[in-house]
């Protein structure tokens, strides 16, 4: 048993397609059209898609503590699958993205790339990225029932977005160096 309702190859690859022309013509208009007004306005979605993406890459390790407990095949199992699919789709991922188009547009318009703060920041949200793809991966493991790490691997696995979360809040608020 699936977690989600199948859909056929062709809608899915149109849909990615779709969703790529949007986010690359919405990255194009951005890095065009940039006045100065734009600044904190960006800055205030950044923030927002930076809480969205942050609450979804810590409660996807905890739904992988319990799911790991679950029994593969029950009820709770199969319904840890439909929630882990739904929250990684349609908030962690579209989340991760808005992030890094708003943050990135961000940093040229406000600081040209330069400063070691921003440096040190960028480098924190790409571990955390490849832990966004560690996740999924994990989320594609439990969908087909063989996840093999025990739920004290999940336990630890969460603390990791907190901490990072903590140093990349830090840099950019207090710019240290
Ligand atoms: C994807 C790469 C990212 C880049 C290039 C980036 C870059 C930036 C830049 C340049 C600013 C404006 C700073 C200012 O105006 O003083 C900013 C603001 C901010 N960013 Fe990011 N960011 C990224 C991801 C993140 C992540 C993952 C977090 C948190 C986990 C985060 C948290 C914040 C916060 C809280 C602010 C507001 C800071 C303030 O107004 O004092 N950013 N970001």
């Amino acid at each position: 048993m699936t977690a989600e309702a199948p859909t056929s190859g062709g809608a899915a690859a149109r849909r990615a397609i779709l969703a790529l022309i949007i986010f690359a013509g919405l990255t194009a208009l951005l890095f065009l059209a940039a006045p100065d007004w734009l600044y904190l306005w960006i800055k205030a979605f950044h923030v927002v898609a930076v809480i969205s993406w942050m609450a979804g890459m810590l409660y996807l390790p905890r739904l992988f503590v319990y799911h790991s407990e679950a029994e593969s095949g029950s009820v709770q199992s199969e319904t840890f699958k439909v929630m882990e699919a739904r929250l990684l789709r349609l908030i962690i991922n579209p989340a991760m993205m808005a992030t890094w188009v708003l943050g990135l547009w961000l940093a040229w318009k406000g600081f040209a790339f330069a400063g070691g703060w921003l440096h040190a920041k960028i480098a924190l949200v790409i571990l955390l990225s490849a832990l966004h793809g560690y996740l999924s991966g994990a989320q594609r493991l439990f969908a087909s029932d063989r996840n093999t790490k025990p739920a004290r691997h999940w336990r630890i696995v969460n603390e990791v977005p907190t901490l990072l979360m903590i140093i990349i809040v830090i840099l950019v608020v207090v710019k240290p160096f």
